[in-house]
């Protein structure tokens, strides 16, 4: 029921988010504009998710200790944003598991893969690009970069060079994007768990074997159209990643 429930709300809250949720800073349009599909910001997460859904008891002194009125004191708060690491958020989990907000309603997944995507775009206080693709896009576009912070957060994991394939960027940009809302937990779906490099290659699935992208049923499932299931679909260039990283002998770097 409840899974049913957060599908329904999408096809209303695509045309609200689209309608309002454009924050677009001319300068940084021009270094991305054929990549970035949407802009966003902290600003429109706050005014768009978080003012109505939990202020109310997250203001300043809020319930558990939680003070989601501005941007420091959700980043000085330990534990609630983990910087590209979604299924350490608080902020995100809470939500995710339908635990926030608190009596309900449950928030809808669109809004739930905007947090997703602040988070996995490094958390920034300014614009970001959500690689939640609303709009379809008819041609594949190369990976975003996320615009740099004005205001950088406390914590920052440095990214990758460009041309490194590491498993970092596998479980960020595309297992915790498109599959740990269903492939983590207690009863992870199909006996599959992709929330960490142990879980994900200690399954005696064949999820992933070293060396050999085709018989690794967490590529072939993506490939074939199966994962995830009712779309969206993984963007090509985390598939050619996952792919490489799988050749290159799915090491955990
Ligand atoms: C009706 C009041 C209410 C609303 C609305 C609400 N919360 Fe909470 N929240 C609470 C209470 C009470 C607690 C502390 C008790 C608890 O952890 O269950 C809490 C705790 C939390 C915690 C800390 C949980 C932990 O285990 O440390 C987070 C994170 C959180 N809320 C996020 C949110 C987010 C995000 C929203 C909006 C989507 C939200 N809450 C909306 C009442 C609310
Ligand atoms: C909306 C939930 C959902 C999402 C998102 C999702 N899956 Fe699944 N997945 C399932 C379910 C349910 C099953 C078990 C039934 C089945 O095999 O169709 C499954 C099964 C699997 C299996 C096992 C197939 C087998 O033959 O045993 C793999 C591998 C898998 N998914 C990979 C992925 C990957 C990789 C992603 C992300 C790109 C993903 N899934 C996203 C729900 C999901």
């Amino acid at each position: 029921m409840l899974f049913l429930k957060k599908f329904l709300i999408i096809g209303i809250n695509c045309s609200l988010f689209a309608a309002c949720n454009y924050h677009v800073n001319k300068a940084q349009l021009d270094n991305s504009a054929q990549s970035v599909q949407q802009i966003n910001s902290f600003s429109t997460l706050k005014t768009n998710i978080l003012d109505p859904q939990c202020i109310r008891c997250h203001g300043v002194g809020g319930k558990g200790g939680v003070d989601l009125s501005n941007y420091n004191s959700i980043m000085t708060n330990p534990g609630l944003v983990m910087i590209n690491n979604i299924n350490a958020s608080r902020l995100y989990t809470e939500v995710e598991s339908g635990s926030m907000p608190d009596g309900g309603p449950v928030m809808n997944s669109e809004d739930v893969a905007t947090i997703a995507a602040w988070i996995n775009a490094g958390a920034p206080d300014g614009t970001f690009a959500n690689t939640n693709p609303v709009i379809p896009t008819p041609t594949p576009v190369p990976t975003p970069t996320p615009p740099p912070a004005q205001n950088p957060p406390p914590v920052v994991t440095p990214p990758n060079p460009p041309n490194v394939i590491s498993y970092n960027d596998v479980q960020t940009k595309l297992f915790n994007v498109s599959c740990t809302r269903c492939h983590s937990g207690s009863k992870p779906s199909g006996s599959v768990d992709l929330s960490s490099y142990q879980k994900t290659m200690a399954n005696s699935k064949k999820v992933v074997v070293p060396g050999n992208a085709t018989k690794s049923i967490a590529y072939t499932e993506i490939t074939s159209g199966s994962m995830p299931p009712r779309g969206p679909a993984v963007d090509p260039t985390l598939v050619k990643l996952l792919n490489d990283w799988i050749n290159a002998g799915a090491k955990n770097n």
